[in-house]
């Protein structure tokens, strides 16, 4: 070990969608075996993440919400987080990109490097959505493919024949927002000029770093191979990190430029040590990612490290493939996901199930698929079967045979299999140890599942309850007895700790049955043979895994197919389009007091349903703070129920009553309407208190 401390870091996930199994597979799970190996080796580590707040997909996702790209940020940043926190992902931090220290951290660095003169500035014509107002990304141009002519070619690449393309090669090149028919528009940028870190990075990677896993080298060795060229570090969008230049209104940092900064701002955020871990040569730096993000983390950001200068560049990057969903790719348009939110309300309890399942199966070398009847195998089949069933047997026999009590290990009729299985726990910790180094999780956890099949077939040979009704002819056997209980609970309490960095609430289960401290756990009693004292009283053995039952991976078959069936597919929709400005004929003129006589409230809608037999109408139960209130809103042709429950809305509180299809309304809800005749609730900004005053 020729460094001091580590620095994980988990790939900051975009904050405009939620989280799915695929992203804990690819990268968050993996890091965060990672990191509770380590630190039950009591190595100096921090692991942190975040989420990405800025970038095209989360302006446009507000504009298909119809609410501001910070509205959007706020849901799915604290979503996500409680996500990560409910599977257990333990993070020294979760920061976010829109905090002030991280503007701060990234506009400084670009300020660096443009004082040092390492951007070129260029002019350049790009794509220009004269209707919705904006620069398009590349993706966000679609066209007909010059090479195989689908239709649908998008400015970046060809889906259908593979092809890379740029938006000039598109034929009838039309947004995606908008559908107008794209403009040329001047524009200035900075770029970096990565082509001048080839050498150093050919040599880095290359030659350096030879043991980084095949898909990663082998992606950096094509894009070396391939001659780098020089990238754009600025955008023109008003979502972001403003440029720290003068005369530079509407324009931002790159987000690739500034997400991967997002690293060493959070940690900023953690700890006033932070250079510590990022401006010393014996930190080791380890970046968890997903493949597609293998560009940015090997070449991008630690040439512009390098060019910036004072900090360290990665150790290693081990990105995993993609995980596909019952066979199929998953996609966030057409709902074919698994949600992490989801899984952890209809499964409740089984976290480490998930953590197991998707270790297991993870997609270390090549994409893999999750299959809800793998799911249930694996679960029925080796964490109930193999796991499960060897803790509870052997905390059953020992209650049963050896009064609750750990038992002597009598080392006058210890016999070859008592000693075979006693070895075998230190030669399963080096193989978990040197599994995980390499970052090799299928296999480490392998290790300790196969260590409990041992023990199972251990016990198997042994047949301790066999062996008792002998002991009235020879009560000498008890000793028998001992031993097997005696190496079977040594062997619980080291798969509790094996087990700790992958199902760490399995683990911390059985150090509650066993009654030791979690500093059992630290990874240095790993393979010792005496972890339990004998003499010592243990609990009751509680169930470590449920079975799952067919009924429900049949429903969460049937879950995805539905929704995917339902998912709207993604077509160029006019709404996008920022509402024009129009002159409103106002009502005539009233006095204050006219106004004052108005109470509006601000108001939690709690549930809405259909009225029957009105197409218009829902019938709204509202939270006002100290009272429930029903209110039948016309809004019905507009919104679903459950889209709306949990909205904050205005209200009007003092409004007569008012019956609607026989249902009494208790007030009204204030809605805006844009030029398109959508509606929009008028809420505020940020979750307030029910009841709340609008004045
Ligand atoms: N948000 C990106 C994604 O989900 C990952 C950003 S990683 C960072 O693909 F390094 F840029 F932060
Ligand atoms: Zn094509």
């Amino acid at each position: 070990m020729d460094f001091k401390r580590l620095l994980v870091t988990a790939a900051l996930p975009y904050a405009n969608g939620p989280v799915h199994i695929g992203h804990l597979a690819g990268c968050y799970l993996p890091a965060d075996i990672y990191v509770r190996y380590q630190r039950a080796r009591k190595r100096d580590i921090l692991f942190i993440c975040g989420s990405d707040e800025h970038g095209v997909p989360i302006t446009i996702r507000a504009m298909k919400e119809g609410v501001t790209p910070q509205q959007v940020v706020d849901k799915y940043h604290a979503q996500i987080r409680d996500s990560f926190a409910q599977m257990g992902i333990s993070f020294d931090i979760f920061a976010r990109t829109s905090s002030p220290v991280h503007h701060l951290t990234s506009s400084e660095m670009f300020r660096k490097l443009y004082d040092q003169g390492i951007f070129e500035e260029k002019e350049t014509e790009q794509y220009f959505d004269e209707k919705a107002g904006v620069f398009l990304a590349d993706r966000y141009i679609t066209g007909t493919c010059p090479v195989c002519s689908n239709p649908a070619a998008y400015g970046d690449q060809c889906e259908k024949c593979g092809s890379a393309l740029s938006p000039e090669q598109l034929i009838d090149p039309r947004s995606t927002l908008s559908d107008a028919v794209p403009v040329k528009r001047k524009t200035r940028h900075w770029y970096f000029p990565l082509q001048n870190y080839e050498e150093f990075l050919k040599k880095w990677i290359l030659e350096d770093h030879k043991e980084w896993k095949n898909n990663v080298y082998g992606q950096c060795k094509s894009w070396l191979d391939n001659g780098l060229m020089p990238r754009a570090m600025t955008r023109d969008s008003n979502w972001g990190v403003k440029v720290p230049l003068e005369g530079t209104e509407g324009k931002v940092l790159y987000v690739w430029f500034e997400a991967p900064i997002g690293y060493i701002s959070a940690t900023k955020e953690l700890t006033p040590d932070w250079a510590k871990y990022w401006c010393s040569e014996d930190t080791k730096l380890v970046h968890f990612i997903g493949k597609d993000n293998i560009v940015f983390h090997c070449i991008i950001f630690p040439a512009i490290l390098k060019a910036h200068g004072g900090f360290v560049l990665p150790d290693n990057v081990p990105a995993n493939e993609f995980l596909n969903i019952e066979g199929e790719k998953v996609s966030t348009s057409r709902n074919w996901a698994v949600w992490v939110h989801e899984y952890v309300q209809d499964f409740a309890g089984c976290e480490d199930v998930l953590r197991y399942v998707l270790c297991a199966n993870a997609p270390e070398t090549k994409d893999n698929d999750f299959t809800w009847k793998d799911f249930q195998d694996r679960n029925n089949s080796e964490l109930v079967s193999i796991f499960g069933n060897f803790v509870n047997r052997t905390f059953v026999l020992m209650h049963k045979l050896c009064g609750g009590k750990v038992p002597q290990l009598h080392s006058d009729v210890l016999d070859e299999s008592d000693r075979t299985m006693l070895q075998e726990f230190d030669s399963t910790r080096k193989k978990i140890e040197d599994s995980i180094e390499q970052y090799r999780f299928r296999d480490a956890l392998f290790e300790v599942m196969d260590l409990a099949r041992k023990g199972n077939r251990y016990m198997q040979e042994k047949e301790p309850w066999i062996v008792t009704r002998t002991l009235a002819e020879k009560p000498e056997n008890q000793k028998l007895i001992d031993n097997c209980l005696h190496v079977c609970l040594q062997l619980c309490a080291n798969l509790a700790i094996m087990s700790n960095p992958f199902l760490p609430n399995t683990s911390r289960k059985m150090i509650s049955m066993m009654k030791v401290v979690e500093k059992m756990l630290d990874w240095e009693n790993a393979g010792k043979e005496k972890l339990l004292s004998p003499g010592y009283t243990l609990r009751e053995p509680q169930l470590l895994f449920r079975k799952i039952e067919d009924t429900e991976v049949q429903q969460q078959v049937e879950k995805l197919k539905n929704r995917s069936a339902t998912a709207s597919t993604p077509t160029a929709s006019p709404v996008l389009v920022p509402a024009k400005a129009y002159v409103p004929e106002y009502k005539p003129e009233i006095q204050f007091d006219d106004f004052a006589k108005i109470d509006l409230r601000v108001g939690t809608i709690i549930s809405a349903e259909k009225v029957e037999k009105a197409d218009k109408l829902l019938k709204l139960l509202v939270n006002m703070g100290s009272e429930e209130r029903t209110i039948v809103s016309g809004i019905a042709m507009h919104f679903k129920p459950d889209e709306i429950t949990g909205k904050q809305v205005v209200v009007v509180a003092n409004l007569a009553p008012r019956k609607m299809r026989g249902i009494e309304s208790n007030g009204m809800i204030l809605l805006a309407e844009d030029s398109a005749g959508k509606l929009h609730f008028v809420s505020p900004e940020s979750l307030i208190d029910p009841g709340s005053g609008v004045n």
